[in-house]
């Protein structure tokens, strides 16, 4: 079997390579990444280990697409994954180009070679305003959910988090939008084309080799900022850092992947949250606790008062649907995933200060 991962040098996509060789040592693998993320180059060694071919191209590039030998599947990890990506003038034309013109020339190569796809999604999907009217209860060091009148609560929250039913109404950012309407054309060739198609709407995802920045990646770049004794700041929701999200490992989303490619049961149900759950979440308060436990840092954490755009207080994952579809949940846990990074963060003090 031949399997195409896009994105491979990225933290995902390398992560996923890693895997599918623990897997199966027979599976053939195809790298690609155009490598614009900094510190993705510092991951290529990771594709070498696991006998991944790596060819250094772009998925909006169609004649580089349709250069590519036939495949069984794609893995479509490549994103610029930013929540504020496209935002700046100059910017929004690549980031269309990357996240939804890049899916449509792989829907195509799908379509050519009778290929299975997985497209990894965001939470980011859902709307922005639809979860800023989640009832929270405000602690001293993190919001939760208000479960006490769940009549209060939006269409698709229940109080384990956000299912897939909850609105995707705008605004969601753009790099939302780019992710919604690849996961709608993904639906489309599909159903008319008939090659098989998993979306996998992905919380914070993290663990080691992340190319954490303040944008993307913030367990990781938090921990990275410690590592190196560099400024943090809590920004917005008073400055005092009681937003919270859950948190994935790498390996929780091959879980889900490996069944997706390799069960033949069919299932009707091709779009799945996953994320870590309530059980698996952190607020930044905290997070910073964490680091503070293990990394001296000279100076404190600045305050920046006012919310940034396009934030949410709070996203928990109610992933009970591929629960009951696949038997999925988290299994590692998040201390494992902190103490990951926090080893890493130790260890590779180069790799931090490259991203740097
Ligand atoms: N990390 C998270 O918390 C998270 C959460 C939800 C969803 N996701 C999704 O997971 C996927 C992987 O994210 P990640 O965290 O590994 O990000 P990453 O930036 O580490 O990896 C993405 C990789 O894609 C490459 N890339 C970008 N545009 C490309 C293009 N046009 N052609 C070829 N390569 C290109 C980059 O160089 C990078 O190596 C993305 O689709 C992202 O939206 C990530």
């Amino acid at each position: 079997m031949i399997i195409l991962i896009t994105g491979a040098a990225g933290f995902l996509g390398s992560s996923i390579v890693e895997c599918l060789r623990g897997f199966d040592k027979n599976l053939t693998l195809l790298g690609v990444d155009n490598l614009s993320r900094k510190g993705s180059e510092l991951n290529l060694p990771v594709l070498a280990m696991n006998k991944c071919d790596f060819l250094l191209g772009d998925i909006s590039d169609q004649n580089f697409i349709d250069s590519l030998p036939k495949v069984d599947w794609i893995i479509d990890c490549a994103a610029n994954p930013s929540v504020l990506a496209g935002v700046s003038n100059n910017s929004t034309l690549s980031l269309l180009n990357d996240n939804l013109i890049g899916n449509l020339y792989l829907l195509e190569k799908c379509k050519r070679d009778f290929a299975g796809f997985v497209l990894i999604s965001t939470s980011r999907v859902y709307s922005i305003n639809e979860l800023n009217k989640i009832p929270l209860l405000k602690g001293e060091q993190r919001f939760s959910i208000d479960t006490r009148d769940s009549s209060k609560f939006p269409t698709g929250l229940t109080s384990e988090g956000v299912t897939e039913s909850f609105s995707t109404k705008s605004p969601v950012s753009l790099y939302g939008a780019t992710k919604i309407a690849s996961e709608v054309l993904a639906l489309e060739y599909h159903y008319s084309y008939g090659f098989p198609v998993w979306i996998n709407r992905c919380g914070v995802i993290a663990g080691k080799r992340q190319l954490g920045k303040i944008d993307q990646g913030i367990f990781s770049f938090w921990v990275y900022q410690y590592a190196l004794n560099k400024p943090l700041s809590f920004i917005g929701y008073g400055g005092t850092g009681i937003q919270v999200r859950d948190v994935l490992h790498p390996k929780d989303v091959f879980e889900i992947i490996r069944m997706q490619m390799f069960d033949s049961n069919s299932r009707s149900n091709r779009v799945f949250n996953i994320g870590g759950g309530e059980q698996n979440s952190m607020s930044l308060y905290e997070l910073d606790q964490f680091c503070n436990s293990l990394f001296r840092k000279t100076e404190p954490v600045r305050i920046v008062v006012d919310n940034r755009a396009l934030d949410i207080p709070l996203y928990l994952t109610d992933y009970s649907l591929a629960k009951a579809e696949w038997g999925w949940k988290p299994q590692v846990s998040i201390n494992q995933i902190m103490d990951e990074i926090a080893e890493f963060a130790k260890c590779n003090h180069d790799f931090l200060l490259r991203l740097q």
